[in-house]
């Protein structure tokens, strides 16, 4: 590990333990306000959900970190993978977005680190919730030696001037956004020797025309790290 990367690391721990005693300390201090003084309890309780969140991040970029240094590699059923996320997703969004999968081979098996998988979908899927889509679909394939996970949605369109950036860090037409989420994921992808494409159009079926955002992803099979 370079230099520059532990002391980073060290920085991200440090943080964490700083952290844990303001959140102790602020459930301590409500203890020495009474109940009559409700405008104070409520600002010592938005304190800690706001520095919970703060460890919850902290956390996250740590676990980010060990898992891209160390990268060991899973054995991962893509149809079963698939199934799971959906599940999981499904607890998490709102009812009214429906999570569709085309099935696709049951028997393809992908080498890659689950967590960092299972991040860079979750990211692609914050996206389409965010761009208000109805509707998010998964394909998987194989070809040859690589295995494609297709993902899209029926939301807002990527800007013309945008489509080409958005891979770049810190891009974003978000007021709140970090645009670090898509660059994160193509790291990921490249991580395991694969590749990111992103397309943004109208299709055209008989009936109606949609909005259709397009990722997808190419791994290569047997990745070796
Ligand atoms: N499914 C999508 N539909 C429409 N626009 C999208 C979609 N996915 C990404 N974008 C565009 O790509 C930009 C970059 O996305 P990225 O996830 O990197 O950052 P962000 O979402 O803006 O911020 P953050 O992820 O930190 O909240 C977004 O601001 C948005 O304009
Ligand atoms: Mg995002």
């Amino acid at each position: 590990m370079k230099r520059e990367e532990l002391i980073r690391d060290m920085a991200a721990h440090a943080a964490k333990n700083k952290v844990d005693i303001v959140i102790m300390g602020t459930e301590r201090a409500k203890k020495f306000i009474g109940k009559d003084n409700q405008k104070a309890l409520e600002m010592l309780e938005i304190a800690i959900i706001e520095a919970k969140k703060i460890k919850k991040l902290n956390e996250d970029i740590l676990l980010f970190v060990k898992e891209f240094n160390n990268l060991e590699t899973n054995e991962i059923n893509i149809h079963t993978f698939i199934k799971e996320e959906i599940k999981k997703f499904q607890i998490t969004y709102p009812e009214e977005i429906k999570f569709l999968f085309n099935g696709g081979p049951k028997n393809i098996i992908l080498k890659a680190n689950k967590f960092l998988l299972a991040l860079a979908l979750d990211t692609i899927l914050e996206n389409a919730v965010e761009a208000s889509a109805s509707a998010i679909n998964f394909s998987v394939w194989q070809e040859s030696e690589e295995v494609f996970i297709k993902i899209s949605n029926n939301g807002e369109l990527i800007p013309e001037d945008m489509i080409h950036k958005i891979f770049q860090p810190l891009r974003t037409t978000k007021t709140k956004g970090t645009g670090l989420g898509l660059f994160m994921v193509e790291w990921v992808v490249e991580k395991h020797k694969g590749n990111i494409e992103v397309k943004s159009g109208i299709s055209y079926s008989k009936k109606e025309q949609l909005n259709s955002i397009e990722f997808i992803i190419r791994f290569p099979k047997k990745f070796a790290p």
